[in-house]
């Protein structure tokens, strides 16, 4: 059932591409602030139109990539599991989000002890966890993550660095199905979709590759870039209202709109 959501976002005033950590960024060729908070202000009107709501956490000087406001935790129940990034880039985020989770008044607000990039790779169905590991969030976040939210933690391993985390491969349409890249996963895990998820929507190379599975749904409607055609067709055959957004620039930084979210369940 679509109803509705709370979002925290970061503005990406201080936007930029000004090192390189995933193959979608080139520092040598950069991007435009500007551009990206205009894209940016659309996505967040988008949210607002279908009703849900937008916290907003300052930006910080420095921290270009602190829009993707997903990697900053991962919320359940009101539980606020923090992120420890992978990179020394982005290390900072990490206190900054936990800070924001406190100061307006959650509890409990857990100090992760590994690394992991908060809803960048833990994706929350109905009755179950969705976690990458691979390229960024370790399996010990996993475990430690499971026993924090008590919520069973499926483990997912990513195997190709354009889709280093797993809210760039796959999302969750509802509490119980699923969109995913296959190409993403290793065998194992491949499996392990095709048995947890059988009615699944499987997505092809063209769609990934213009991050069209980094998208939100709320179960009715599925926020997804503009550019992903036949993901688009496909949820759009199984009675589900795609919206399209267009975040070519934060694409730069291989972010789409779900990394520009993150969901804080009650
Ligand atoms: N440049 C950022 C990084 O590599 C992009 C993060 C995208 N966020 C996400 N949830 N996939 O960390």
């Amino acid at each position: 059932m679509a109803h509705s959501r709370h979002y925290l976002m970061c503005r990406p005033d201080h936007f930029a591409v000004e090192y390189a950590i995933n193959p979608w960024m080139d520092p040598s060729k950069g991007a435009d602030a500007a551009t990206a908070v205009r894209q940016w202000e659309r996505l967040k009107e988008t949210y607002e139109e279908l009703g849900h709501r937008v916290s907003l956490i300052d930006p910080i000087d420095g921290l270009p990539d602190m829009v993707f406001a997903a990697n900053g935790a991962l919320v359940v129940g009101g539980r606020v599991y923090g992120a420890r990034f992978a990179t020394a880039e982005r290390a900072a985020e990490g206190p900054a989000y936990l800070r924001w989770f406190t100061e307006n008044g959650f509890a409990p607000v857990m100090e992760p002890t590994v690394t992991n990039e908060g809803e960048g790779d833990f994706l929350v169905l109905d009755e179950v966890v969705l976690a990458g590991t691979g390229f960024r969030t370790e399996i010990a976040a996993h475990q430690e993550a499971q026993e924090f939210l008590g919520r069973p933690v499926v483990t997912l391993r990513l195997v190709d660095p354009c889709y280093y985390h797993l809210d760039t491969a796959l999302f969750p349409i509802d509490g119980r199905n699923v969109a995913y890249y296959p190409g993403a996963f290793s065998p194992g895990s491949r499996d392990v979709l095709r048995r947890m998820f059988p009615d699944a929507v499987i997505a092809g190379p063209d769609d990934a590759a213009v991050l069209g599975l980094n998208a939100v749904s709320d179960g009715h409607n599925v926020i997804v870039n503009v550019e992903a055609a036949d993901l688009s067709l496909e949820l759009k055959r199984r009675g589900l209202n795609v919206i399209p957004v267009d975040l070519s620039e934060l694409r730069k930084a291989g972010g789409g709109p779900k990394c520009c979210t993150l969901e804080i369940r009650p």
